[in-house]
């Protein structure tokens, strides 16, 4: 198989990890269509969310995203609102029944965060924690101590922060549940270690205001129904994720993404891309000689988020502002590990990753003590 390869014809290269660069031929179909949707009269905005038009979008994004992750027919497809961070509440709310724990991986701060809202419900049992390493690693399967009678496990497959990915999904005994805010799509996915995946749209698929939701239908069937409406999987999967006005922008341009995906080949071709990419990046930090540090131990590397610093904050400063004034913008690292961080998700040019390595290596030669 051939990696496809992302271009661009924007001067600015936009290394933020999201909300986040999204596919050119996307924004200009968006940019058409928010004036006149197939040539009904009416933009994508202004179009009543129970129109013709709007069912035909939901329809395709449906199963374009069903093909596209070749997501098997017992798994129900919901775009729903509140961030990837509504669904740290909603999920212990449907599954933690009276007197029932979860099990969670802690890989970083969005898994801290998800076992902090878990445990306003239930019991939120820590499984690993990479907190005394500063979230380097991911763990050995030996190493998760699973419960064994939680109601669910979870964790993250991408540490959007700390630059740490899963390369494959754990053995869990209980329903594994996965937040793929920041890697979803830009591989292939092991569903049948799966019972549920979600991720806010902000950085792989679309812009903010979705969060895809990936059930399958036997966890569904569990969820407590003593729940306000908008809080229930069951209420949404039973309306077409139209149980109240959804919101149709971010749904529609989710719809386009996913056709940009199959497109280039599917998910098969956009993970050896995203290799290709990557490589570059970790390249240049591997033969900088030390100048520059990966935050990420060697196997545990994303290839969506790289964050690494110089020898100094103060060269870390000046990194971020020459790289800026070479069109390269929004380098700085997140405030929790500092220094620079590169998001190179799908639609990230990949000429933008070799233009970053060159930058890389001439700002090492130039300011190595
Ligand atoms: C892995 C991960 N989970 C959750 C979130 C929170 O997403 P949201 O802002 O959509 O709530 C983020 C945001 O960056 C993230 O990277």
């Amino acid at each position: 198989m051939t990696a496809p390869s992302v271009t661009s014809h924007r001067q600015t290269l936009n290394f933020s990890a999201g909300p986040a660069v999204l596919p050119e031929c996307v924004l200009e179909q968006a940019a058409r269509d928010i004036i006149d949707l197939d040539n009904t009269g009416i933009g994508v905005l202004e179009h009543s969310h129970r129109g013709p038009s709007i069912d035909r979008i939901f329809e395709e994004a449906v199963s374009d995203c069903r093909e596209l992750g070749q997501i098997p027919d017992d798994f129900e497809i919901l775009f729903l609102q509140g961030g990837a961070s509504g669904q740290f509440g909603m999920i212990p709310m449907n599954f933690l029944g009276e007197g029932r724990g979860a099990d969670y991986v802690d890989t970083g701060s969005w898994t801290t965060k998800a076992v902090k809202d878990a445990a306003t419900i239930g019991t939120a049992r820590v499984a690993w924690s990479g907190a005394e390493s500063q979230y380097r690693s991911i763990p050995h399967a030996a190493d998760i101590m699973w419960s064994g009678e939680a109601a669910y496990g979870y964790y993250c497959t991408n540490n959007t922060i700390y630059g740490t990915q899963w390369s494959e999904v754990p053995q869990c005994p209980a329903p594994l549940i996965a937040d793929m805010s920041s890697d979803i799509f830009s591989r292939p996915i092991d569903w049948s270690r799966l019972s549920m995946v979600f991720a806010g749209a902000q950085k792989n698929i679309g812009p903010a205001g979705a969060t895809l939701v990936i059930v399958r239908k036997d966890l569904l069937e569990q969820a407590r129904s003593d729940l306000p409406a908008m809080f229930r999987y069951d209420v949404h999967a039973k309306k077409g994720s139209r149980y109240n006005t959804p919101p149709v922008f971010a749904v529609y341009c989710a719809g386009l993404v996913f056709k940009w995906i199959l497109d280039l080949g599917g998910l098969d071709a956009v993970a050896l891309m995203n290799q290709r990419k990557a490589a570059l990046v970790y390249q240049a930090i591997d033969e900088s000689d030390g100048f520059y540090s990966g935050h990420a131990d060697s196997d545990a590397r994303s290839l969506m988020n790289i964050p690494f610093t110089t020898p100094t904050p103060e060269l870390d400063a000046a990194f971020i502002s020459e790289a800026a004034s070479h069109g390269m913008t929004t380098l700085k690292g997140h405030r929790s590990v500092g220094g620079i961080r590169a998001s190179i998700y799908n639609a990230f040019p990949e000429e933008g990753c070799s233009r970053l390595a060159e930058f890389m290596r001439e700002f090492a030669a130039a300011n190595r003590g």
